[in-house]
């Protein structure tokens, strides 16, 4: 199974397990960190609209957590109609432990819809390096 493969899998096993009972919008991120390793979650959804978290930050934290620091690539995978991209929140969060060149896929439920660098999505993004030249 190549890396996507994996990616797309275990996207698609998250975003089963979705807990988005106020959009109904079920959301599935994977993301291989450069050790390798695999870590994936769904959007988790609340009452209280705001807490809610998306996929990608699920993903990003279970990486963090299991000590590892960098992504590789990261893999959204939505139902939605045209090829879903993190929010605006998430893409900075992938920036943070992330390069420019940091490949994003999307992905619908039958497959790889779009595959774009980080810099197409947040270019002349914020980042760590910003605060240590500071
Ligand atoms: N959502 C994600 O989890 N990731 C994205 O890339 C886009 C949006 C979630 C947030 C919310 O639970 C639902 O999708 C609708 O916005």
């Amino acid at each position: 199974m190549s890396s996507l493969e994996a990616l797309f899998a275990a996207a698609k096993a998250a975003r089963d397990n979705a807990y988005a009972p106020y959009s109904g919008f079920a959301v599935g991120a994977a993301l291989r960190s450069a050790r390798g390793a695999i870590y994936a979650a769904a959007n988790v959804e609340n009452a209280a609209f705001p807490v809610g978290t998306c996929a990608e930050a699920g993903a990003i934290a279970a990486m963090v957590a299991a000590g590892d620091r960098e992504i590789a690539e990261i893999l959204v995978l939505a139902g939605s109609a045209d090829p879903v991209m993190p929010c605006g929140a998430c893409r900075q969060r992938i920036f943070e432990l992330a390069t420019p060149q940091t490949l994003v896929h999307s992905a619908g439920p039958e497959g790889l819809r779009a595959s774009l660098p980080l810099a197409e999505l947040l270019p002349r993004a914020f980042g760590p390096r910003d605060l240590r030249s500071a």
